[in-house]
Formats: C-alpha cells, structure tokens, sequence
C-alpha cells in the first residue's frame, strides 16, 4: 500500500473513530430542574344540540422561548407549539373543526382512534392552507391515552419536530368507577417527552452521520419544557408517557430505580398493574404508570440503557447510548393520602387469536415494507369487516424500526417466538421491532367499511416513515373489493 492510501486509511479510521466518541450524549447529573412543567391547557369544547362535543384546533406557527432569551421558530395547535388535551368519553359524539393557519398543507391524524377512514387524518385527508377539515366520529373504545399529530406523506417528521402534537384523553365508566389519580395536572400527569437540538436558539433539524434511524436530539423536552421539575402534592401520582420524538426510542426509569406500577398501554387499562422499574416506548407508544411519592422526596425520572436489540455500532448511532434526565417530582413536606391501587383494573379488550380469519405478513427494511415503497393509490390489504386478523412482522433490518396500525389496538401474542414481557400484554397500536425479530398480532376490524379510502400502517420512526415505509389497508364488506384511492384529497 502506497503512503497516501495509508494515510488516506489512517485519516478515515481516526475520523471514524471519532464519530463514534462522539455520537453519545449524556444530560445526567448536570440539569438543575429550574423550569417548572408546563401542562397543556384542556381543549375547550361545546355541547351542540345534538350532544355533540365539538372541539377547535387552529395549526398555528409562532415562536417558543425553550431556553430564556432565544426565540425558536415553532408551530403549535392554538398556540405556538403542542396543543390542548382533547378529552371526551366513550359513547360521545365528537367533531372537531381543524383549521390550518400555516402557510403550507398538512393533516392531522388521531393516533390509536378507532374512527372512519375518512375521519383518521392521514396523507388522504390534506388541509390546505387556510382551509378547514371538520371531522366528526363516535367514541368507541375503552379509557385510553390517545394523541393527534400531522401526517401529510413525506413530511411528518418535519411537521411533528415543529411541535405539531397533542394528546386525547379517552374517559369511559369501567376506568372512572376505578379509585385511579384522575385530576388533571395535579395527581393525573400528561408528559409528552420528545427530543430535541438547540442551535442558538433554533430547532435543529439535522440528521447526524451514521444515523439511519433519523433525527436525534440532545436534550429532552417534557411538554415543550426542558428538563423541568413538577411539585406533586399526592401520593400517587399517574403520569402518562408519551414518546412524541421522531426516531429516538425511550427507557424510562428513576435514578435509583424506584419501582412503579404500570397501569395502561396505547389502548388503555391493563387487566392489573405491573410493579416495573423501567419501561422502554418507542416513537408512537404511550405508557400510563402510577409513582409512590414519599413526603419531601425527589425523584428524577431518567432515560438511559434502553436495549434497542442492536450491535455496539448500531446502538450507538441510534441513540442506544445516550442518557438523560428527564424531569424531577418534587413532593412536598406533606403529601395528600392517596386511595392504594386497585389490584383488578379491566377485562381485555382486544382478541386473543381464536377466531382468526386472515394471516398477513409484513417485512420491514429500510424504507420499505413487503420491498415496496407506499403509494397513495395502491391498497396493499383489504380486510373485511368484523373479521379478525393476524398480522405476523419481522424486521428484516439491521436497523431499529417499530409497527404502528391506524383504526385498531391490537394484542401481541408472540413477541421473537415467545409469551410478550409485561409492557406488551395490554392493548397496543405501536410496537417495537428490533432487528431480526418477529412479532405476531391479533386485531380485529370493527369498521365501519370504506373500500375508497384507505387507513395506514407504517413505521413510526417518522422520517422512514416519510421515506415510504407505509402501506394501506382497506376495510369492505363481506364480498366488495377494495376500490381506488385518490391521490389526494383535499380539504378547502
Ligand atoms: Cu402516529 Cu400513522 O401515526
Ligand atoms: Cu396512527
Ligand atoms: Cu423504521
């Protein structure tokens, strides 16, 4: 080898080398918890005569001040970034009137609702700018911790970043009659974590060397706060997780390991609570946890060690090394006697695979699912209404992924050939998939039918997402096949 090519080999390595020391991050141990959390506002709504509860969405752009002194460009619903807590309970009519306020199209999509086609708020329900989209459906799931983000094919990753996000609250009688914390911001915690990058002030938006799975931050945000404390003034105290990054994957746990009981997946209440000491979510995935608080204590809530599945390199291109801390409770001197936790909480909800009608298989590589990149107007599965599925996904990559199904939750029956661990055995819409492995799913298809107008599946790693690795489904009636999906629709 001549001089130059060793020196050429040599330059490479080293700055390879360096790359990799690089590429991890780590906030713990120096973050002070100044901030106070910020806890989004509950969305007002009104009654119309016909008792339904209709709600006001205004996609917004603005400025935010995440660090004190810099404004950061930003977009919200009815503010300048994330947007209220939608509530409403099981059996009640809703409509919301979305209004888009940028000066470019988007769509907003209600994430784990089981809703018509036409209302779920995917690339084929575009708002334009100025425009006004008003969907309206039934509530008809259990008590659940839902959200709501854009979704306009090929720029979620970019709208969502922006602080395009919010949750819905579902409430219903099983869940309510439960002596659960349920008083919103005081004892009932919504923390939607997202991470994020800072250049003077600004929201960075690029993609690091090596790193396939996407955006990845440097900092976290808990309700668009950095780093934030929250005064607690209850024993128990419910927060429910929310991981709105748009690639990272999250190990949430507490600095010294505090135990905690796990009470509800994406879909709602589990049968019981799990007593856990970490719990990993990734991009899409919720996680409702009750914390025992002792009077006077602090307890810093930390995301470090998540076990992506992955090897040394991998992991640490996608975040797998990095740490965090992410907020601290701070209880007061002396705390409000809580009820202790229910030992039952609900019956599941979803199907246990007896009754399967169709198996499908999904395969997951790098930007694609089944070798196909997605297409507006090509239906990939037509699924017939009433009927039970069970839908077998491998991630064929060496890359992170994870499955999220529009309209349903869904039960996992084998996670990599065996029982799924205790933070899969409750109802789910988004799953992690490390490389090689398998999941097997059973979700059943309630409807109501639409063969025109397609729902999505897609890895919510969102810019793989945005690269096409999404697909369409259809659900018809007995006998009817799936029609033509538009490429667009347009609401204006
Ligand atoms: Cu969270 Cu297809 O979405
Ligand atoms: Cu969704
Ligand atoms: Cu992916």
């Amino acid at each position: 080898m001549g001089a130059v090519a060793l020196t050429f080999v040599v330059v490479v390595s080293g700055i390879v080398t360096w790359v990799y020391a690089s590429a991890d991050i780590s906030t713990v141990g120096t973050t002070d918890f100044g901030r106070t959390l910020n806890i989004p506002p509950l969305a007002t709504s009104t009654v119309e005569p016909d008792g339904t509860r209709a709600f006001d969405l205004q996609m917004q752009s603005g400025t935010t001040e995440f660090n004190s002194g810099t404004q950061a460009p930003t977009s919200g619903f009815n503010g300048s970034y994330l947007g209220p807590t939608l509530r409403a309970e099981r059996g009640e009519k809703v409509r919301v009137r979305v209004r888009n306020n940028l000066t470019e199209s988007s769509s907003v999509h209600w994430h784990g609702m089981h809703l018509p086609a036409r209302m779920d708020g995917g690339p084929h329900q575009m708002i334009e700018p100025g425009a006004t989209w008003t969907p309206e459906w039934t509530v008809a799931q259990p008590a659940s911790t839902l959200w709501y983000h854009p979704h306009p094919h090929g720029a979620t990753e970019d709208h969502v970043r922006r602080g395009l996000a919010g949750l819905f609250l579902v409430d219903d009688a099983a869940a309510s009659s439960l002596p659960l914390p349920r008083d919103y911001g005081v004892d009932d915690i919504p923390l939607i974590v997202q991470d994020v990058r800072l250049r003077d002030g600004r929201i960075d938006e690029t993609h690091g060397a090596f790193r396939d799975v996407g955006f990845l931050g440097d900092q976290l945000l808990v309700n668009g706060t950095l780093a934030p404390h929250l005064d607690v003034g209850d024993e128990l105290v419910r927060l429910r997780l929310l991981n709105a990054s748009t690639a990272r994957v999250h190990n949430f746990h507490f600095a010294d390991d505090k135990p905690f009981a796990f009470i509800a997946t994406d879909g709602g209440l589990l049968p019981q609570p799990e007593t856990m000491t970490a719990l990993r979510l990734s991009p899409g995935e919720r996680a409702e946890i009750v914390v025992r608080m002792l009077p006077g204590e602090r307890a810093v809530l930390r995301d470090s060690d998540v076990d992506l599945g992955t090897n040394f390199w991998t992991t640490r291109f996608s975040g797998g090394d990095d740490r965090f801390d992410v907020m601290e409770l701070r209880a007061a001197a002396q705390l409000r006697p809580s009820p202790e936790l229910p030992t039952h909480l609900v019956a599941p909800s979803t199907p246990d695979g007896s009754d399967v009608a169709t198996e499908r298989h999904f395969s997951l590589t790098f930007g694609k699912i089944n070798n196909a990149e997605m297409a507006m107007d090509r239906v990939d599965a037509t699924v017939v209404r009433g009927t039970t599925e069970k839908w077998i996904v491998r991630n064929d990559d060496g890359t992170p992924h994870n499955f999220h199904v529009h309209d349903v939750q869904f039960r996992v029956i084998d996670y990599a050939g065996a029982p799924p661990p205790a933070e899969l055995r409750g109802a789910k819409d988004t799953i992690y998939l490390p490389p090689n492995t398998t999941v097997t799913l059973v979700m059943r298809f309630d409807g109501p039918s639409d063969p025109n107008t397609p729902y999505m599946y897609h890895c919510h790693l969102l810019w793989h997402e945005d690269l096409g690795m999404m697909g369409q489904f259809v659900v018809v009636e007995p006998g009817q096949s799936a029609g033509t999906p538009t490429g667009h629709h347009h609401a204006n």
